[in-house]
Protein backbone atom coordinates (compact mmCIF):
# COMPACT_ATOMS: atom_id res chain seq x y z
CA UNK A 1 0.00 0.00 0.00
CA UNK A 2 0.96 3.22 -0.57
CA UNK A 3 -0.47 6.97 0.92
CA UNK A 4 -0.83 9.30 -1.95
CA UNK A 5 -3.44 11.76 -2.73
CA UNK A 6 -2.98 15.31 -4.12
CA UNK A 7 -6.91 16.11 -5.08
CA UNK A 8 -10.02 15.28 -4.59
CA UNK A 9 -10.94 13.46 -8.07
CA UNK A 10 -7.94 10.99 -9.17
CA UNK A 11 -8.94 7.39 -8.99
CA UNK A 12 -9.39 6.31 -5.95
CA UNK A 13 -7.80 3.38 -4.37
CA UNK A 14 -7.65 3.09 -0.54
CA UNK A 15 -9.87 5.06 1.93
CA UNK A 16 -11.13 5.57 5.59
CA UNK A 17 -14.90 4.96 6.56
CA UNK A 18 -16.29 6.79 9.57
CA UNK A 19 -17.98 5.15 12.82
CA UNK A 20 -21.41 6.06 14.09
CA UNK A 21 -20.90 4.05 17.15
CA UNK A 22 -20.70 6.16 20.62
CA UNK A 23 -20.28 9.85 19.29
CA UNK A 24 -22.37 12.05 21.96
CA UNK A 25 -24.17 15.43 21.56
CA UNK A 26 -20.98 16.84 23.35
CA UNK A 27 -21.03 18.68 26.57
CA UNK A 28 -20.73 22.68 26.29
CA UNK A 29 -17.50 24.12 25.93
CA UNK A 30 -15.72 27.36 24.40
CA UNK A 31 -15.85 26.71 21.27
CA UNK A 32 -19.39 24.92 21.14
CA UNK A 33 -22.61 25.25 22.75
CA UNK A 34 -25.31 22.32 21.90
CA UNK A 35 -29.22 23.48 22.58
CA UNK A 36 -31.52 21.53 20.77
CA UNK A 37 -34.33 21.32 23.69
CA UNK A 38 -36.92 19.72 20.98
CA UNK A 39 -34.81 16.49 20.73
CA UNK A 40 -34.14 16.37 24.81
CA UNK A 41 -30.95 18.12 24.71
CA UNK A 42 -30.93 21.72 26.04
CA UNK A 43 -27.91 23.75 26.51
CA UNK A 44 -25.81 22.37 29.31
CA UNK A 45 -27.00 18.74 29.02
CA UNK A 46 -25.31 16.28 27.21
CA UNK A 47 -24.75 12.24 26.58
CA UNK A 48 -25.01 9.62 23.75
CA UNK A 49 -27.25 9.40 20.66
CA UNK A 50 -30.38 7.89 20.64
CA UNK A 51 -29.55 3.98 20.07
CA UNK A 52 -31.70 3.37 17.22
CA UNK A 53 -30.10 6.73 15.55
CA UNK A 54 -26.69 5.34 16.27
CA UNK A 55 -27.45 1.74 14.51
CA UNK A 56 -29.27 3.20 11.92
CA UNK A 57 -26.19 5.34 10.83
CA UNK A 58 -23.30 2.14 11.13
CA UNK A 59 -25.53 0.66 8.68
CA UNK A 60 -25.84 3.46 6.58
CA UNK A 61 -22.14 3.60 7.29
CA UNK A 62 -21.04 0.03 6.54
CA UNK A 63 -23.26 -0.13 3.34
CA UNK A 64 -21.23 3.12 2.24
CA UNK A 65 -17.93 0.92 2.86
CA UNK A 66 -19.40 -2.02 0.59
CA UNK A 67 -20.06 -0.12 -2.11
CA UNK A 68 -16.64 1.22 -2.22
CA UNK A 69 -15.28 -2.20 -2.07
CA UNK A 70 -17.24 -3.22 -4.51
CA UNK A 71 -15.21 -0.98 -6.83
CA UNK A 72 -12.46 -2.40 -6.05
CA UNK A 73 -11.41 0.29 -3.31
CA UNK A 74 -9.95 -0.42 0.08
CA UNK A 75 -11.93 0.81 2.50
CA UNK A 76 -10.70 1.18 6.83
CA UNK A 77 -12.44 2.14 9.49
CA UNK A 78 -11.37 3.75 12.66
CA UNK A 79 -11.19 2.33 16.28
CA UNK A 80 -13.96 4.51 18.66
CA UNK A 81 -12.90 5.20 21.72
CA UNK A 82 -15.56 5.78 25.31
CA UNK A 83 -16.83 8.94 23.95
CA UNK A 84 -18.50 9.76 27.12
CA UNK A 85 -15.65 10.03 29.32
CA UNK A 86 -14.48 12.99 30.61
CA UNK A 87 -10.51 14.02 28.90
CA UNK A 88 -8.56 16.66 30.24
CA UNK A 89 -4.85 18.12 29.39
CA UNK A 90 -3.06 20.30 32.30
CA UNK A 91 -4.71 23.02 31.09
CA UNK A 92 -9.10 22.14 31.15
CA UNK A 93 -10.96 19.36 31.60
CA UNK A 94 -13.97 18.31 29.42
CA UNK A 95 -16.83 15.92 30.27
CA UNK A 96 -17.21 14.33 26.89
CA UNK A 97 -15.38 13.67 23.66
CA UNK A 98 -17.32 13.77 20.27
CA UNK A 99 -17.16 10.70 17.95
CA UNK A 100 -14.75 9.21 14.94
CA UNK A 101 -17.83 9.55 12.11
CA UNK A 102 -15.54 12.24 10.13
CA UNK A 103 -11.85 11.57 9.45
CA UNK A 104 -12.17 14.07 6.59
CA UNK A 105 -12.26 17.29 9.43
CA UNK A 106 -9.47 15.64 11.30
CA UNK A 107 -7.20 13.75 8.56
CA UNK A 108 -5.26 15.99 5.83
CA UNK A 109 -3.55 13.82 3.46
CA UNK A 110 -1.28 16.13 1.22
CA UNK A 111 0.80 13.59 -1.32
CA UNK A 112 2.47 11.05 0.84
CA UNK A 113 1.65 12.82 4.06
CA UNK A 114 -0.97 12.29 6.48
CA UNK A 115 -1.14 15.07 8.69
CA UNK A 116 -3.34 15.12 11.90
CA UNK A 117 -4.99 18.88 12.11
CA UNK A 118 -5.19 20.96 15.42
CA UNK A 119 -9.07 20.65 15.97
CA UNK A 120 -10.76 23.75 17.79
CA UNK A 121 -13.23 21.98 19.91
CA UNK A 122 -11.69 20.57 23.36
CA UNK A 123 -14.38 17.30 22.67
CA UNK A 124 -12.73 16.71 19.91
CA UNK A 125 -9.12 16.92 21.25
CA UNK A 126 -8.15 13.49 21.71
CA UNK A 127 -9.96 12.12 18.57
CA UNK A 128 -6.64 11.78 16.60
CA UNK A 129 -6.24 8.40 19.00
CA UNK A 130 -9.15 6.84 16.76
CA UNK A 131 -6.96 6.52 13.78
CA UNK A 132 -3.60 5.80 15.32
CA UNK A 133 -4.18 2.01 14.67
CA UNK A 134 -4.57 2.65 11.07
CA UNK A 135 -1.74 5.49 10.97
CA UNK A 136 0.97 3.28 12.75
CA UNK A 137 -0.15 0.27 10.47
CA UNK A 138 0.41 3.36 7.26
CA UNK A 139 3.72 3.71 8.89
CA UNK A 140 4.82 0.25 8.48
CA UNK A 141 3.42 -0.59 5.32
CA UNK A 142 4.60 2.73 3.31
CA UNK A 143 8.32 3.70 3.81
CA UNK A 144 7.89 6.86 1.90
CA UNK A 145 4.64 7.64 4.18
CA UNK A 146 5.02 10.99 6.02
CA UNK A 147 3.07 11.20 9.50
CA UNK A 148 3.09 14.34 10.65
CA UNK A 149 0.95 16.50 13.64
CA UNK A 150 0.67 19.59 13.40
CA UNK A 151 1.30 21.46 17.59
CA UNK A 152 -1.51 20.31 19.79
CA UNK A 153 -3.10 23.33 20.65
CA UNK A 154 -3.55 24.23 24.68
CA UNK A 155 -7.35 25.59 23.67
CA UNK A 156 -6.96 26.83 27.17
CA UNK A 157 -9.69 30.14 27.54
CA UNK A 158 -7.08 32.74 25.29
CA UNK A 159 -8.08 30.83 22.71
CA UNK A 160 -11.94 31.47 22.74
CA UNK A 161 -13.72 35.02 22.68
CA UNK A 162 -15.14 35.44 26.31
CA UNK A 163 -18.61 35.78 26.07
CA UNK A 164 -18.73 34.93 22.10
CA UNK A 165 -22.38 32.54 22.25
CA UNK A 166 -24.02 35.04 24.34
CA UNK A 167 -23.28 37.80 21.93
CA UNK A 168 -23.82 35.81 18.71
CA UNK A 169 -27.16 34.48 20.11
CA UNK A 170 -28.23 38.20 20.81
CA UNK A 171 -28.36 38.71 17.28
CA UNK A 172 -30.73 38.87 14.60
CA UNK A 173 -29.79 36.55 11.19
CA UNK A 174 -28.30 39.99 9.36
CA UNK A 175 -26.41 41.05 12.25
CA UNK A 176 -24.86 37.34 12.31
CA UNK A 177 -24.39 37.37 8.66
CA UNK A 178 -22.27 40.42 9.16
CA UNK A 179 -20.34 39.33 12.14
CA UNK A 180 -19.28 36.41 9.61
CA UNK A 181 -18.07 38.90 7.21
CA UNK A 182 -16.30 40.56 9.36
CA UNK A 183 -14.86 36.97 10.47
CA UNK A 184 -15.58 37.57 13.81
CA UNK A 185 -15.93 33.97 15.45
CA UNK A 186 -15.33 32.23 18.73
CA UNK A 187 -11.30 31.32 17.94
CA UNK A 188 -8.90 34.23 18.89
CA UNK A 189 -5.62 34.19 17.50
CA UNK A 190 -3.85 33.09 20.58
CA UNK A 191 -2.37 29.82 18.64
CA UNK A 192 -2.49 27.81 15.53
CA UNK A 193 -6.24 26.32 14.99
CA UNK A 194 -7.15 24.37 11.93
CA UNK A 195 -10.05 21.79 10.57
CA UNK A 196 -8.56 19.35 8.08
CA UNK A 197 -12.06 19.33 5.86
CA UNK A 198 -11.28 23.68 5.68
CA UNK A 199 -8.97 22.36 2.56
CA UNK A 200 -9.83 21.79 -0.60
CA UNK A 201 -7.14 20.13 -2.28
CA UNK A 202 -6.08 20.73 -5.80
CA UNK A 203 -2.88 19.72 -6.93
CA UNK A 204 -0.16 22.83 -6.33
CA UNK A 205 -2.91 24.74 -4.97
CA UNK A 206 -5.08 24.24 -1.70
CA UNK A 207 -7.82 26.18 -0.92
CA UNK A 208 -8.35 26.75 3.21
CA UNK A 209 -11.54 28.47 4.30
CA UNK A 210 -10.98 30.92 7.33
CA UNK A 211 -13.81 29.81 9.31
CA UNK A 212 -15.25 28.86 13.11
CA UNK A 213 -12.49 26.45 12.90
CA UNK A 214 -9.75 27.45 11.50
CA UNK A 215 -8.09 30.64 12.55
CA UNK A 216 -5.53 33.42 10.48
CA UNK A 217 -2.41 31.25 12.77
CA UNK A 218 -3.83 27.79 11.10
CA UNK A 219 -3.80 29.24 7.62
CA UNK A 220 -0.30 30.36 8.45
CA UNK A 221 0.99 27.06 9.83
CA UNK A 222 -0.25 25.65 6.77
CA UNK A 223 1.68 27.58 4.08
CA UNK A 224 4.68 27.63 6.33
CA UNK A 225 4.43 23.69 6.23
CA UNK A 226 2.94 22.96 2.71
CA UNK A 227 6.05 25.97 1.34
CA UNK A 228 5.69 23.93 -2.07
CA UNK A 229 2.10 24.79 -2.43
CA UNK A 230 0.25 27.79 -3.30
CA UNK A 231 -2.02 28.29 -0.03
CA UNK A 232 -5.56 30.32 -1.06
CA UNK A 233 -7.40 31.60 1.89
CA UNK A 234 -10.75 31.68 1.24
CA UNK A 235 -14.11 33.31 2.59
CA UNK A 236 -17.85 32.88 2.19
CA UNK A 237 -20.76 34.89 3.31
CA UNK A 238 -21.86 32.22 6.09
CA UNK A 239 -22.66 33.42 9.65
CA UNK A 240 -20.95 30.41 11.34
CA UNK A 241 -18.68 28.54 8.12
CA UNK A 242 -17.34 25.27 9.25
CA UNK A 243 -15.76 23.03 6.82
CA UNK A 244 -15.54 23.63 2.99
CA UNK A 245 -16.83 20.74 1.45
CA UNK A 246 -20.67 22.02 1.78
CA UNK A 247 -19.61 25.64 0.82
CA UNK A 248 -17.45 25.15 -2.82
CA UNK A 249 -16.10 21.58 -3.87
CA UNK A 250 -13.67 20.61 -6.59
CA UNK A 251 -14.87 17.79 -8.97
CA UNK A 252 -12.28 17.28 -11.57
CA UNK A 253 -10.08 19.67 -13.23
CA UNK A 254 -12.00 22.84 -14.93
CA UNK A 255 -15.29 22.14 -12.33
CA UNK A 256 -16.49 23.10 -9.28
CA UNK A 257 -19.64 23.49 -7.10
CA UNK A 258 -20.52 26.35 -5.16
CA UNK A 259 -22.97 26.70 -2.88
CA UNK A 260 -25.73 29.77 -4.01
CA UNK A 261 -26.35 30.76 -0.86
CA UNK A 262 -22.64 31.22 0.21
CA UNK A 263 -20.84 33.33 -2.48
CA UNK A 264 -17.16 34.02 -2.28
CA UNK A 265 -16.14 36.74 -0.25
CA UNK A 266 -12.92 37.12 -1.97
CA UNK A 267 -12.90 37.80 -5.08
CA UNK A 268 -9.45 36.48 -6.08
CA UNK A 269 -11.12 33.18 -6.31
CA UNK A 270 -13.20 33.35 -9.09
CA UNK A 271 -10.52 35.82 -10.61
CA UNK A 272 -7.93 32.65 -10.62
CA UNK A 273 -10.71 30.09 -11.51
CA UNK A 274 -11.52 31.92 -14.81
CA UNK A 275 -8.06 32.84 -15.73
CA UNK A 276 -7.08 29.46 -15.81
CA UNK A 277 -10.72 27.98 -17.65
CA UNK A 278 -12.49 26.61 -14.75
CA UNK A 279 -15.92 26.47 -14.71
CA UNK A 280 -17.85 27.08 -11.16
CA UNK A 281 -21.76 25.46 -11.50
CA UNK A 282 -23.95 26.74 -8.48
CA UNK A 283 -25.36 23.34 -7.05
CA UNK A 284 -28.59 22.27 -7.41
CA UNK A 285 -31.40 22.74 -4.83
CA UNK A 286 -31.15 20.46 -1.80
CA UNK A 287 -33.58 17.84 -1.29
CA UNK A 288 -34.33 18.45 2.31
CA UNK A 289 -34.75 22.24 4.34
CA UNK A 290 -33.14 22.60 7.87
CA UNK A 291 -31.01 20.84 9.49
CA UNK A 292 -31.89 16.68 10.91
CA UNK A 293 -32.85 16.38 14.15
CA UNK A 294 -29.44 16.78 16.80
CA UNK A 295 -27.59 17.82 13.54
CA UNK A 296 -25.11 20.90 13.07
CA UNK A 297 -25.42 20.32 9.09
CA UNK A 298 -27.24 22.49 6.96
CA UNK A 299 -29.03 20.93 4.35
CA UNK A 300 -26.17 21.48 2.19
CA UNK A 301 -24.72 18.36 2.81
CA UNK A 302 -26.09 17.85 -0.82
CA UNK A 303 -23.25 18.77 -2.27
CA UNK A 304 -21.39 16.92 0.04
CA UNK A 305 -20.25 14.31 -2.46
CA UNK A 306 -17.20 11.90 -3.03
CA UNK A 307 -15.33 11.49 -6.24
CA UNK A 308 -13.88 7.83 -6.78
CA UNK A 309 -12.85 9.08 -10.25
CA UNK A 310 -13.17 12.46 -12.35
CA UNK A 311 -16.08 10.64 -14.08
CA UNK A 312 -17.90 8.53 -11.10
CA UNK A 313 -19.17 10.51 -7.94
CA UNK A 314 -21.13 9.03 -4.45
CA UNK A 315 -23.78 11.63 -4.14
CA UNK A 316 -26.56 11.24 -1.00
CA UNK A 317 -29.73 8.84 -2.48
CA UNK A 318 -32.40 11.31 -1.48
CA UNK A 319 -30.90 14.50 -3.75
CA UNK A 320 -32.01 14.30 -6.67
CA UNK A 321 -32.02 16.71 -8.06
CA UNK A 322 -27.87 17.35 -7.09
CA UNK A 323 -27.71 13.76 -8.60
CA UNK A 324 -29.53 15.03 -12.20
CA UNK A 325 -27.06 17.87 -12.06
CA UNK A 326 -23.81 15.94 -11.55
CA UNK A 327 -25.42 13.52 -14.75
CA UNK A 328 -25.86 16.32 -16.93
CA UNK A 329 -22.24 17.30 -16.00
CA UNK A 330 -21.17 13.96 -17.42
CA UNK A 331 -20.33 11.92 -13.97
CA UNK A 332 -22.02 8.50 -13.68
CA UNK A 333 -23.79 8.91 -9.89
CA UNK A 334 -23.93 6.37 -7.36
CA UNK A 335 -26.43 7.04 -5.06
CA UNK A 336 -25.98 6.38 -1.42
CA UNK A 337 -28.90 6.34 1.27
CA UNK A 338 -26.53 8.77 4.12
CA UNK A 339 -28.91 11.29 5.52
CA UNK A 340 -29.46 9.53 8.96
CA UNK A 341 -25.89 9.86 8.89
CA UNK A 342 -25.83 13.35 9.20
CA UNK A 343 -26.36 14.28 12.81
CA UNK A 344 -22.76 12.25 13.71
CA UNK A 345 -21.34 14.76 11.49
CA UNK A 346 -21.83 15.34 7.72
CA UNK A 347 -21.67 13.45 4.46
CA UNK A 348 -20.42 11.34 2.09
CA UNK A 349 -17.03 13.41 2.04
CA UNK A 350 -16.92 14.51 5.61
CA UNK A 351 -17.22 10.26 6.46
CA UNK A 352 -14.52 9.45 4.40
CA UNK A 353 -10.51 10.42 4.50
CA UNK A 354 -8.77 9.58 0.94
CA UNK A 355 -5.23 7.76 1.93
CA UNK A 356 -4.27 6.60 -1.86
CA UNK A 357 -5.76 8.33 -5.12
CA UNK A 358 -3.71 7.27 -8.82
CA UNK A 359 -1.50 10.66 -9.89
CA UNK A 360 0.59 12.92 -8.91
CA UNK A 361 1.16 16.93 -7.78
CA UNK A 362 -0.09 18.73 -10.61
CA UNK A 363 -0.36 22.24 -11.85
CA UNK A 364 -3.94 23.23 -12.16
CA UNK A 365 -3.68 27.38 -11.82
CA UNK A 366 -0.63 28.10 -14.06
CA UNK A 367 -1.51 31.60 -14.14
CA UNK A 368 -1.92 32.63 -10.48
CA UNK A 369 -3.62 36.24 -8.97
CA UNK A 370 -1.47 38.90 -7.61
CA UNK A 371 -2.11 38.85 -3.55
CA UNK A 372 -4.27 36.06 -3.62
N1 LIG B 1 -20.94 23.26 8.04
C1 LIG B 1 -21.43 22.77 6.81
C2 LIG B 1 -21.23 21.30 6.67
C3 LIG B 1 -19.88 20.97 6.23
C4 LIG B 1 -19.74 19.62 5.66
C5 LIG B 1 -22.90 23.02 6.68
O1 LIG B 1 -23.59 22.86 7.67
O2 LIG B 1 -23.37 23.32 5.60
Amino acid sequence: MRVNSWNEWDPLKHIIVGRAVGTMVQAPEPAVQRDWPEHGFSLGTFGRFPKEMEEKAEELLDDFAEILESHGIRVDRPTPLDFSQPVQTPDWKQETMFGCMAPRDLLLVIGNEILEATMSYRSRWFEYLCYRPLLEQYFKEDSKMRWEAAPKPRLTDRSYKKGYWEKFNAMNHNEQLESGKARDWVLTEAEPLFDAADVARCGKDLFVQASTATNSAGTDWLRRHFPDHRIHVVHFLEDSPLHIDATFVLLRPGLALSNPERPSLVPGLKELFDKNDWEIVECAEPARHGKASLSFCSQWLSMNCLVLDSETVCVEAGETAQIKQLEKLGFDVISVPFWDVSPFGGGLHCATADVCREGTCRDYFPEQIEGF
